[in-house]
């Protein structure tokens, strides 16, 4: 018995890791095994990868952010994702390759055939059935968000401001730029293989978004 293979993909604060765990609840109730797993993270290498990335405000060169993420999904794919599939049940993963090919790749500008390669080498031809893409505008997405980090364009992690504190123009300006190449990476994505990708306006309300996301993985990721 083969499983499912869901993704959720977006910018920061869009929603995806609720959607990703109201979505694996509904199917849980519904009797199916699910398997839930947030990158970068699910196993030993994988949280120290994600420990060190968000803890570190050294940059990083993209190439060996590439190389990181990378290691961390080989860890999730050959230990977690790959096995679970294997025995049915239905994988949910917050990000996945399409998160490098966007953020590596579209935003930070290393070349498409290298980004291509890690992902190719770290996913081992484990692809998802279905990806669903929470897309928000990146100045919306960023006001959703409370206190989180995320990398800017020098390869720091910064904390994102609450949006009361907002003010701080010359961040959000340097931020947005990034963001922007973010959301026009997914969206690409989405358009050049709807069969897998169902883009979402993550600006509606959370139940709304919610009901879009079962309507289309109670369909069993056929479209
Ligand atoms: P995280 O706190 O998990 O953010 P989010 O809730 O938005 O997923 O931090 C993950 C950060 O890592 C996020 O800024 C996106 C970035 N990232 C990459 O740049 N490449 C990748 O391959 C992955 C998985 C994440």
């Amino acid at each position: 018995m083969s499983g499912l293979f869901i993704t959720f993909e977006g910018g920061e604060g869009a929603g995806k890791t609720t959607q990703a765990r109201l979505l694996a609840e509904r199917l849980a109730a519904e009797g199916r095994r699910v398997v839930s797993v947030h990158e970068p993270g699910g196993t030993p290498l994988g949280e120290y990868i994600r420990g060190w990335v968000k803890s570190q405000s050294a940059p990083l060169t993209p190439e060996a952010e590439l190389l990181l993420f990378a290691a961390a999904r080989a860890e999730l794919v050959q230990r977690v994702i790959r096995p679970a599939l294997a025995e049915g049940a239905v994988v949910i993963a917050d990000r996945y390759a399409d998160s490098t090919t966007v953020y590596q790749g579209c935003a930070r500008g290393l070349p498409a055939d290298r980004v291509q390669a890690a992902n190719d080498a770290a996913t081992d031809g484990v692809s998802p059935d279905l990806t669903f893409l929470l897309d928000a505008p990146p100045d919306a997405g960023m006001r959703r968000v409370r206190i989180q980090t995320s990398f800017d364009e020098a390869g720091q992690v910064e904390p994102i401001p609450r949006a009361e504190e907002s003010g701080k123009r010359r961040f959000e300006e340097l931020g947005l730029a990034f963001h922007r190449k973010v959301r026009e990476g997914y969206l690409a994505l989405a358009q050049a293989n709807p069969n897998r990708w169902v883009a979402l306006d993550a600006t509606q309300p959370l139940e709304v978004v919610q009901a879009q996301v079962w309507e289309r993985a109670a369909a069993g990721g056929s479209a």
